[in-house]
């Protein structure tokens, strides 16, 4: 009910209003969000940890929006090391606009990526987006093979997709929107979850674990072992301000760890998704609202 309700929270222009004006959110805020982010990259690639960095935006609705987030994608390429990814939001870059227009801006940023050494990944956004996500994705990796895609495994369809990704670099979340038909019990999102690594790890795709949840994490490094991958056959990633101790533990131990870094002043949507994943989040939110 809670998550629900943050989630409907999150599209709300009148909430976003109210809240990203108010200057009290902004320990919250500096938890999940990069202040400066060129000095949390340096700061984490310096800890041993990879990074995704994500230019915060999304939904945009006219095309001068979808240009500038494509410019500042270009300027971020420019602070990032050998082997960092980018993850993007594809109506962020259009999608809602055309499907065409999101292809080309993401087919523009892939291109300067590689000249970088850099990869990119599609994160999965609202269920009436999937769709438009895939077929972008799969008419990117004529040029770009190594362009990722992110499966949410609440959907019910997320096997079947897992099992059409040979080959690919694959994110696999829980699924952080709501969708009708998605599964909505823990423990179903769970066995989905563990399904599709099934799936992955012992395929050719490269799996990216993008989970916080202990119990997940070690079924990957599990699954990992029983198919053979060495540490350079898949990755862990989990998010910037989200158990930073146990980032550098799986990295201390010789584990690809990469980081989902997010930073821009478009962090509302990302927030309160945050929120909602987390009830406890929501009471560090509210203490820090009313220690001001
Ligand atoms: P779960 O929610 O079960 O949490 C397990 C444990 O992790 C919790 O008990 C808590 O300890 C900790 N935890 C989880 N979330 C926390 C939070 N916000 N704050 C503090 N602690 C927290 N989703 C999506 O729909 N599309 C996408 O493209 C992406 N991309 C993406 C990239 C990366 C790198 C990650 C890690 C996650 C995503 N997600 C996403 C979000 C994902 O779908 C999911 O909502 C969150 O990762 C939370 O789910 P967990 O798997 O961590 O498990």
């Amino acid at each position: 009910m809670l998550r629900q309700a943050l989630l409907a929270v999150s599209k709300s222009e009148r909430a976003e209003r109210v809240i990203s004006t108010s200057r009290l959110t902004a320990d919250v805020v500096r938890r999940y969000v990069a202040d400066d982010v060129g000095a949390v990259i340096g700061e984490l690639t310096r800890k041993g940890l990879l990074v995704t960095v994500d230019h915060l935006g999304e939904e945009v609705t006219e095309q001068a929006q979808a240009e500038a987030a494509v410019a500042e994608y270009l300027r971020l390429l420019g602070l990032l090391p050998a082997g960092a990814d980018v993850s993007v939001k594809l109506t962020a870059l259009g999608l809602r606009l055309s499907e065409g227009l999101a292809l080309d801006h993401a087919a523009a940023i892939c291109r300067a990526a590689a000249a970088r050494d850099v990869t990119v990944t599609l994160d999965a956004e609202e269920h009436d987006t999937i769709s438009g996500l895939h077929s972008v994705h799969t008419a990117l990796r004529g040029d770009h093979p190594d362009v990722g895609v992110v499966v949410q495994a609440y959907l019910p369809e997320a096997l079947e997709r897992c099992e059409s990704l040979a080959g690919a670099r694959v994110r696999l979340c829980k699924g952080a929107y709501t969708a009708p038909g998605a599964y909505t019990r823990p423990a179903d999102i769970d066995r989905s979850f563990v399904r599709c690594l099934r799936i992955l790890m012992a395929g050719t795709a490269y799996p990216m674990v993008a989970t916080h949840d202990p119990r997940m994490v070690r079924i990957a490094s599990t699954l990992a072992v029983l198919e053979g991958r060495d540490v350079t056959g898949y990755e862990h990633q989990m998010l910037y301000g989200v158990r930073p101790d146990e980032q550098l533990r799986l990295a201390g131990q010789g584990a690809r760890m990469r980081v989902y870094v997010p930073y821009g002043s478009d962090w509302y949507a990302y927030l309160m998704r945050r929120l909602a994943e987390r009830p406890r989040n929501l009471a560090f939110f509210l203490r820090s609202l009313l220690s001001r």
